[in-house]
């Protein structure tokens, strides 16, 4: 298989590198989303998501972030959120979406889906790597996320590439399931 292209990043070459490393890609695109991708973002969300889905209000707002005016300590202008797409053919088929609170070290994977039928091709994997090498760039030394407790395919996901569960939430989404919280250090 072919590596993984990424393109529009502040880091290319170290996004490339850590995506290489990380064992075998699939032939995808990764790059930054942007307002155009807004169908795509809703549709795959309608077909991941049964509940707790981002309204298109909401993917909007993620997709219209722009940097702010005030750097970092890095130089690089801060974004609260970035939103990484990957592309198979001409599909964009899994999106992940990054939190990135101002003077925190720790980034947050707000949110991480692939389309039913680009599953187990390494997609998620590699959204992942472009994800922590996003909060790498940003200054961050963790990354974090939740994820059902009965989301076995997500869990399965996150333990092979590094994350490590430290905290039980209960009640935490809409349906009163609890919610497992992970990290990993980057
Ligand atoms: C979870 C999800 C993002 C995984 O996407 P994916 O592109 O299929 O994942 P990958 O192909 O990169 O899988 C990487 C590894 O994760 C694990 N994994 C992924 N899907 C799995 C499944 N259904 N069962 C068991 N392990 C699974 C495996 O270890 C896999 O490696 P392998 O294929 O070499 O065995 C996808 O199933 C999805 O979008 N689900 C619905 C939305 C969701 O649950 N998002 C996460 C919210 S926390």
């Amino acid at each position: 298989m072919a590596d993984p292209v990424i393109r529009n990043s502040t880091n290319l070459q170290g996004i490339i590198q850590s995506i290489t490393q990380a064992g075998p890609a699939p032939s995808c695109i990764i790059r930054e989303a942007d307002p155009g991708d807004l169908a795509a973002l809703v549709a795959i969300e309608n077909q991941c998501f049964a509940i707790d889905r981002i309204a298109r209000p909401g993917l909007r707002r993620f997709l219209a972030q722009e940097p702010t005016s005030a750097p970092q300590g890095n130089g690089i202008p801060h974004r609260l959120s970035r939103t990484l797409v990957v592309e198979q053919g001409a599909d964009v088929c899994g999106y992940a979406i990054i939190l990135l609170r101002r003077n925190s070290l720790i980034a947050r994977i707000y949110s991480i889906a692939v389309i039913p039928e680009h599953r187990r091709m390494g997609l998620a994997r590699t959204l992942l790597v472009g994800a922590e090498s996003v909060a790498v760039e940003s200054g961050r030394s963790r990354i974090r996320l939740e994820v059902r407790e009965d989301n076995a395919a997500a869990m399965c996901l996150y333990s092979s590439v590094g994350y490590q569960p430290f905290a039980h939430i209960e009640q935490y989404y809409e349906d009163r399931t609890a919610a497992i919280r992970m990290e990993k250090p980057l």
